[in-house]
Order: structure tokens, then sequence, then C-alpha cells
């Protein structure tokens, strides 16, 4: 049985700027518009298609796996951008990183609010 997550859609208030937005923090490419889309494909083969939305935005949350090299990285971005980031989903611990299963993880916003999550171990993997 071969089913991989393909697409999905992400809601903007502005496609491209929140399109150049993750692309720019997490080190990605900004695809050719698709019709009302501005793709990011994301390495493990599942593109975000950000679409302008006319309405209000209810935040969604997505999370990227990345190497402990590749959050240095992003972090770096982070910090650079002076984005405000938290240890955890509820963003109670502001300025904070969290260890999780024995790795990494942060939790920032993008331009729309949605809750964007790095993080080096998937849940539960650390035992
Ligand atoms: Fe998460």
């Amino acid at each position: 049985m071969t089913v991989q997550l393909n697409h999905t859609i992400v809601a903007a208030h502005d496609k491209r700027t929140s399109a150049r937005f993750l692309a720019d923090i997490l080190g990605l490419e900004v695809s050719p518009q698709y019709g009302p889309f501005i793709p990011v494909e994301i390495p493990n083969g599942v593109t975000l298609d950000y679409m302008d939305s006319p309405d209000t935005i209810t935040p969604q949350h997505y999370a990227f796996l990345v190497s402990e090299d590749d959050f240095d990285t992003i972090f770096a971005r982070i910090q650079a951008a002076g984005l405000t980031y938290w240890a955890d989903p509820h963003h109670r611990r502001t300025g904070e990183i969290n260890h999780n299963d024995g790795g990494r993880g942060t939790y920032f916003e993008d331009p729309n609010g949605h809750n964007l999550e790095i993080l080096t171990r998937p849940y539960g993997s650390g035992g």
C-alpha cells in the first residue's frame, strides 16, 4: 500500500509573502505559481500550497522534522528575524526551546498566525 501526503492548502492573507516567509526560514525554494497556489515543496515530498483567503484565518499547526545541524541554522534565522519563539505549543515558555524526546524543538508563528514548529526528534521517539 502506497499512500503519501502529497500536498495541502495553507490559507494566507498574502500567499507570496507567506510562502516566502516559510521558504526563507527553512532554507527552501518557492515554486512557480500553480493556479491559485504558491507552492513550497518540503524535501520529503509534501507541498504546501499557499492560497489567499479573504476570510478570517483559523491558525493551523505545521511541524517540520529537521536535523540537528539544520535546527542550528533555522533557529539562527528565527532569532536573526527577531521572531518570538516558544518551547511549547501553547506559547507559555517564551524565548525557550524544548528538549523533548532527547532532541530540540521550538515554535514560532508565520505571518498568518499559523503555529509552526521545528523539531529534531519525532514525538515519542525518545523512549
Ligand atoms: Fe507539533
